[in-house]
């Protein structure tokens, strides 16, 4: 079994630009802060639907000369109504064409739990008879790897990677996968802090990656969830360190060694998120966070009825 080539290019920030929601309109004007301030990762999905903006804010910013390909990472992910095995090629060749890229640094399964095939935007088909999530029940995920394996074996794309997977899930795909998925990305921040699944993939020389690194405060607001970004413990380590509520928590992911994801509603915090460098917590304070994980999970992917009752549903 092998590991998947060099993720060298990450940045030495190690912090990912999240392109979740990020609109036609504000791509240019965003990627080009985002390289001119030093991120160099960006996180793309086919599911959000603006890899097209994306594509052409990194192709502008490329064109410009404000930074070469070769000196990004560019992350998309394999959607859920893709993963037939026969499908992988034809969603990440779509993936390819909207980020106008001739490779992608990794590439990610979005989440194990496959549906059935409708549209290339159906993510969640719902099917018309039982009104319930219309599973592909055909699909094996070790099948599906396999097509993953051979985009990296054509040269489309130089690593692969798993995402929104359990332990479980991850240690059958080990037993008989050809490649090792170089990078987990899984919901991660200080009231879910996930330190078996990390010690998991740190033992196995997987990349571990965060996304939600600030509790993602629209989503938990909808769930009725406490803001992570406005802990009074995070607070007053802010206030100690005077930098803001959302450094300390990104300081805190680099810190644990994972790469945080971390998304944006704002130029200014595109300017502040990357600014991490500058402190360092102590290890009591790093003890004193680690205090704070609720294991208080805020993405479910469970708002069809019947996506928790799918062989594949990992949470
Ligand atoms: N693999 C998956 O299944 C999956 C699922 C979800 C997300 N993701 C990835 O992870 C990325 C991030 O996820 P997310 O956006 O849901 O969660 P997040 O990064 O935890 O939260 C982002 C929100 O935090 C706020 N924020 C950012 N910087 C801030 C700052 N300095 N101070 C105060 N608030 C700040 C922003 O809202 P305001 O500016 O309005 O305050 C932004 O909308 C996504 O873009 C996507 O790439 C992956």
């Amino acid at each position: 079994m092998s590991s998947s080539p060099s993720l060298s290019n990450q940045g030495t920030n190690k912090i990912g630009f999240g392109c979740y929601g990020v609109t036609e309109s504000q791509a240019n004007e965003w990627i080009r802060e985002a390289i001119i301030t030093g991120y160099r990762h960006f996180d793309c999905a086919f599911l959000y639907q603006n890899e097209s903006a994306i594509g052409k804010g990194l192709r502008k910013c490329i064109n410009q000369g404000l930074i070469r390909r070769e000196e990004i990472f560019i992350t998309s992910k394999l959607p859920m109504n893709g993963m037939d095995p026969t499908r992988v090629n034809y969603f990440l060749t779509k993936t390819l064409e909207n980020l106008d890229c001739d490779y992608l640094d990794l590439y990610l399964i979005h989440a194990p739990f496959c549906v059935k095939y409708i549209t290339d935007n159906q993510f969640y088909p719902v099917n018309p008879e039982s009104g319930r999530l219309d599973i592909d029940h055909t699909t094996n995920l070790n099948e599906t790897w396999k097509s993953m394996e051979q985009v990296v074996d054509s040269g489309l794309v130089r690593s692969i990677g798993l995402s929104n997977f359990n332990e479980n899930q991850m240690i059958d795909l080990m037993a008989s996968c050809e490649i090792k998925p170089s990078i987990v990305q899984n919901e991660t921040h200080v009231y879910f802090q996930q330190k078996s699944l990390r010690n998991f993939c740190h033992q196995n020389d997987i990349i571990y990656q965060s996304f939600a690194p600030l509790g993602s405060a629209k989503s938990a607001a909808i769930n009725g969830h406490d803001l992570v970004i406005e802990d009074a413990t995070i607070n007053q380590l802010a206030v100690k360190y005077q930098v803001s509520n959302s450094q300390i928590c990104l300081r805190w992911h680099q810190q644990s060694n994972i790469t945080p994801i971390v998304g944006f509603d704002s130029l200014q915090h595109i300017r502040e998120n990357i600014k991490l460098n500058h402190f360092t917590l102590s290890t009591d304070d790093l003890a004193i966070i680690s205090q704070l994980d609720r294991n208080e999970r805020i993405f479910y992917f469970d708002k069809v009825p019947g996506t928790r009752s799918h062989r594949y549903y990992p949470f």
